[in-house]
């Protein structure tokens, strides 16, 4: 080790993130969601790795191979289900892991940079999990990136340049699922990797927050070590297997027994091969994109439609300056801003369930309705949170 350490002091680099590393001693249910997003995203790397082995990029064939795979390879019926209960899994995980930041105010001073970091991290998810939708090559995956590589052909004046530059051609077509697989398995995942690390070295710079919201850092003892804080390893690295041990129980429970939960982490309509002739019934993403896809159905105006569902993500990033007030903790905040944050999760939701839906009239003033509590979570936020009365909030943290 000495020898090691004399070339690259991996001794230190143990202590200061891990057995010296110390946490509040407060955290709860809701702090296992990093490392469990950390699990998953390890699942879709080696996942993703073994279904690169067999997969071909090929509009010919990529229907067929997914087939192949699921049949004949073997064991390859297990890695594809991992992979795609993983992607569902990985958006459940990280929108837990954000609600829990908003509850908490985790992302306000001195976190800032983690709430952005995490923040990229959501819009790379995003673009990660919308290019491996399309590798199956399914009838959803051509109409769905057929309907969201258009939305940039809407933009004025380059629209139709930007439109063809990003598919390489004039529709969907073999040139598209190259360059999605490029991106899916090469591009994407690098900036991921780099983007989560950026996300803990934050995070190790500042220190966790926790359930009550204030600052361990406050108050240590005479070594230096803050009096509320325990060593991440062993007492976090030990909680947190126990939270992987119950994730993995619900996580192969679907895997093994229900990988397509009835529609809706894999839809029906990609179990048909893609046809540039015949529309899907009713054109929908996945679940985790459905919330912004009703907002983008909710205007008429293409445009129109895509200002707001870019909007309804870039709001998020200005989170930490749009709340101004001094206390972090949903706990020692007063009703109005409960009542808010619950309308704001709850609107959230409901979009969620609207953008699976055929639209009828009642369901699109829903939209308009959810759309507008939705935004006004970060109109009103800024307001209250100027003066914001609170309980009063303790020195250390509580049990
Ligand atoms: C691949 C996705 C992600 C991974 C692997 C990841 C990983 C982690 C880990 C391991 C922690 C420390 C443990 C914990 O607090 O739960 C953490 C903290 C944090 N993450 Fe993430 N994260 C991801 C995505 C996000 C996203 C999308 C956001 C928000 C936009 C976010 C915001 C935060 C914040 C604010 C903290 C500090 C929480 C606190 O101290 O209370 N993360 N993340």
């Amino acid at each position: 080790m000495a020898w090691m350490d004399a070339r690259l002091p991996v001794t230190k680099m143990w202590k200061d993130h891990m057995a010296e590393y110390y946490a509040p001693k407060n955290f709860n249910f809701w702090y296992f969601f990093g490392s469990l997003a950390m699990l998953v995203l390890v699942n879709q790397l080696l996942t993703g790795i073994w279904l690169t082995m067999h997969y071909k990029p090929d509009a010919e064939q990529a229907f067929g191979v997914i087939e192949y795979i699921k049949r004949d390879v073997p064991w390859g019926w297990l890695i594809r289900y991992l992979h795609t209960t993983g992607a569902s899994a990985f958006f459940i995980v990280v929108y837990l892991h954000m609600f829990r930041g908003l509850m908490y105010g985790s992302y306000k001073k001195p976190r800032e940079l983690i709430w952005v970091f995490g923040m990229i991290i959501y819009v790379a998810l995003m673009a990660e999990a919308f290019m491996g939708y399309v590798l199956p090559w399914g009838n959803m995956s051509y109409w769905g990136a057929k309907v969201i590589t258009q939305l940039f052909g809407v933009i004025p004046y380059v629209g139709d340049t930007l439109l063809e530059w990003i598919r390489g051609d004039y529709l969907i077509s073999d040139a598209t699922l190259n360059r999605f697989f490029a991106l899916h398995v090469v591009a994407v995942p690098i900036v991921l990797l780099v983007l989560v690390f950026l996300h803990i070295a934050a995070l190790h710079t500042v220190g966790s927050n926790n359930p009550d919201g204030i600052e361990i850092k406050k108050y240590k003892d005479e070594n230096g070590v803050p009096l509320d804080g325990i060593p991440f390893h062993p007492y976090y690295s030990v909680k947190d297997i126990f939270g992987v041990g119950m994730f993995m129980l619900i996580f192969l429970f679907i895997v093994f027994v229900k990988p397509d939960l009835g529609g809706l982490f894999l839809e029906h309509d990609n179990f048909t091969p893609a046809n540039p002739m015949v529309t899907p019934e009713h054109i929908k993403p996945v679940w985790y994109f459905t919330p912004f896809y009703a907002m983008l159905k909710a205007v008429p105006d293409p445009l129109g439609g895509m200002i707001i569902m870019f909007s309804a993500i870039i709001m998020l990033f200005f989170l930490p300056w749009l709340d101004r007030s001094e206390v972090k903790s949903i706990r020692y905040r007063l009703l109005p801003f409960k009542i808010a944050l619950s309308a704001f999760v709850l609107s959230f939701l409901i979009l969620g369930w609207l953008g699976m839906q055929s639209g009828s009239t009642i369901q699109g003033y829903m939209t308009i309705a959810c759309t507008f509590i939705y935004f006004s979570y970060f109109v009103f936020i800024y307001f209250y949170s100027k003066n914001e009365k609170h309980k009063p909030i303790p020195e250390r943290v509580t049990h």
